[in-house]
């Protein structure tokens, strides 16, 4: 059975008093989470040394939310995978929509990015997905096929998750419906050599829908933004009911 992976995506929210703060609330939900599924935080930069600290022994995995390609170098303003991997980081997030739409992101740079990651030892989670745009013109298919076959050129498929985000389900309460989501996963699992990869929903994964959402034999897990931001939110969440 392929593993389940429920992670949340901070964005750039939380400070470390807030992060804190957080775990508090959060870490008492997970007593009776069953180990058939994994929870990963991808949080600011800023917050992963105090929570890799507080996290330690844990069975909560942190991740980042980018990382650069070259180990070290002259890149101000840029943070190197054994960066990441020396502070306790497991996961990364490339190639996320926001990231595509605000700085540049191709699927040449999230191609770079998860070998690099993958070479420090992170499990990297890639992004795709299609605009309402693209949707509507009936290129949703074409497209994924195209960011996977670009993000995943010369990859190791045995380390590493898929996140099918359609842009036009993130953050606006608009999710998916989850057949149409178990669909595109079923055509995006259909692309890749290993059949075990992990392949994530996320787009307004709420807890009123996370239980149908996981209900879909092809998904295995969530990616969630602002659903992750609360700790009893989160919890109902990653403690689904399958
Ligand atoms: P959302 O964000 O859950 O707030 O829609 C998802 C994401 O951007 O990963």
């Amino acid at each position: 059975m392929r593993k389940k992976v429920l992670a949340g995506n901070w964005k750039m929210y939380k400070t470390q008093a807030e992060a804190s703060e957080f775990l508090e609330g959060f870490l008492p939900h997970l007593e009776d989470t069953p180990d058939d599924r994994e929870v990963v935080l991808c949080v600011p930069f800023t917050d992963l040394g105090l929570m890799s600290k507080i996290l330690h022994g844990s069975a909560i995995r942190l991740g980042a939310q980018n990382v650069h390609w070259e180990t070290a170098g002259a890149y101000t303003g840029e943070i190197s995978a054994p960066m990441l991997t020396e502070i306790g980081v497991r996961y990364v997030v490339i190639g996320h929509s926001e990231r595509r739409q605000y700085f540049g992101e191709t699927d040449e740079t999230a191609n770079l990015r998860i070998k690099a990651a993958q070479k420090a030892g992170l499990i990297p989670i890639l992004c795709v997905g299609e605009t309402k745009e693209q949707r509507d013109l009936g290129e949703t298919e074409s497209l994924i096929v195209g960011q996977l076959k670009e993000g995943l050129a010369g990859v190791d498929q045995s380390n590493l998750v898929i996140a099918y985000e359609p842009i036009w389900a993130i953050g606006t309460g608009d999710t998916c419906d989850s057949k149409e989501a178990n669909r595109v996963i079923g055509l995006i699992r259909s692309q890749l050599s290993n059949s075990g990869v992990p392949i994530q929903y996320g787009g307004s994964v709420k807890p009123d829908n996370i239980d149908e959402i996981m209900a879909q034999p092809e998904i295995d897990g969530a990616l969630v933004g602002g659903a992750s931001l609360q700790p009893a939110s989160f919890a109902r969440i990653v403690n689904y009911q399958a």
